[in-house]
């Protein structure tokens, strides 16, 4: 009899330890929260009491571990708190190295902030069970952690809109898992690695605003899930290889804003996969391959800003669809075609060419 009141504490004891968060997590998220100051919403304002589990803003755990799985916190969200204080968020201070110390983390996401500083640390890298890195729409700076490839069950690398410099670290290729990679509008300089193609999982991949130099990987069109590249705005010279135009799922390549030179590989127009290309602003030479046909289907085609001659090619009147067409600011020459899709572009798809004539432009 006297033991029954004893049994439900213990159950009530052990169901409740195991889903209060171990302390080490608690203390590792409180070191996180005290090296950043969030002035105008409180976000933080919930994170008190000794179970971190519970109801703690941008956390959950694992409900069988209880350990800390998630930070998950956005300063771009549809969450009342932002519209209470109508305003997106704003945050200072650093990310501490601290939370290195919750290795159970899985997703750890601190996005869109503004003004939080500091490097990414270096620890991150023995995260193994990090599955999504995203510090997106900061002011975070100094390089890309060596280690980075550590993180074999990574699938999301958002490191886009901050300051953030020095080269691709090589071992990046190592991330088996990665399919989403954002390093656009940082100042990364360097080669893109030649081994880059390795990322066989990778579909997004997004390096366009830095100081990239040399020129675009082979290897590239090696990867059989990407489906789109940009790499635009960045210092990449050398030509187009033709290997680029026969990927499998390639749809969006912007290529844009670089210094590319040589010609344009053929099957890069001629795959009637690709949707939207953009090579406008680099040096790219030679006429435009003459290979439209009836299956391609551009939302976006833009070779403007380069050195191309030649003609308009005839056979882009049997394309399906052309949505958006720059030609503009080359050195093309002849007579536009007539109909479809002439027919509904405006003078200033062709302006600033040799010769070009008729329809948007002047009778020939
Ligand atoms: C193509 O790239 C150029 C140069 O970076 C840019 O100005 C232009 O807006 C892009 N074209 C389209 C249609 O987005």
């Amino acid at each position: 009899m006297g033991s029954f009141p004893f049994l439900v504490t213990l159950i009530l004891a052990v169901a409740f330890s195991v889903h209060s968060c171990p302390p080490s997590d608690r203390a590792a998220l409180l070191a996180f929260k005290a090296a950043l100051t969030e002035p105008y919403l409180g976000i933080f304002n919930s994170w008190t009491g000794t179970n971190c589990c519970l109801n703690w803003y941008g956390i959950s755990c694992d409900p069988t571990t209880a350990r800390v799985a998630d930070i998950n916190l956005r300063g771009e969200s549809e969450d009342p708190i932002f519209e209470k204080a109508g305003r997106s968020g704003y945050m200072t201070g650093k990310i501490s190295p601290e939370i290195c110390k919750l290795d159970h983390l899985t997703n750890l996401v601190v996005a869109d902030w503004k003004a939080i500083s500091g490097e990414v640390p270096d620890c991150i890298v023995s995260l193994s069970s990090l599955r999504v890195l995203d510090l997106i729409g900061n002011r975070i700076s100094g390089e890309i952690p060596a280690g980075i490839g550590n993180l074999q069950r990574l699938t999301v690398l958002n490191l886009a809109d901050n300051d953030i410099s020095g080269r691709i670290p090589p071992s990046i290729v190592n991330l088996a898992s990665l399919m989403h990679l954002d390093l656009s509008d940082n100042q990364l300089t360097g080669e893109i690695p030649s081994d880059f193609g390795k990322l066989s999982m990778l579909s997004r991949a997004l390096l366009n605003k830095n100081q990239l130099t040399g020129s675009i990987p082979t290897s590239v069109s090696c990867m059989r899930r990407l489906a789109d590249l940009d790499l635009s705005m960045n210092r990449l010279s050398g030509s187009i290889h033709s290997e680029l135009g026969s990927m499998p799922v390639l749809s969006t390549l912007n290529l844009d804003s670089n210094s590319l030179s040589g010609q344009i590989p053929p099957n890069l127009l001629g795959n009637s996969g690709m949707g939207i290309l953009n090579l406008s602003r680099n040096g790219l030479e030679g006429q435009i391959p003459n290979v439209f046909g009836s299956k391609s289907y551009f939302m976006m085609l833009d070779l403007s800003y380069n050195k191309l001659k030649g003609p308009i090619p005839s056979s882009l009147s049997s394309a399906k669809y052309i949505g958006h067409l720059d030609l503009s600011h080359n050195h093309l020459c002849g007579s536009i075609p007539v109909g479809y899709p002439f027919d509904h572009l405006e003078a200033s798809s062709f302006t600033n060419n040799d010769c070009l004539c008729g329809n948007p432009l002047k009778t020939c």
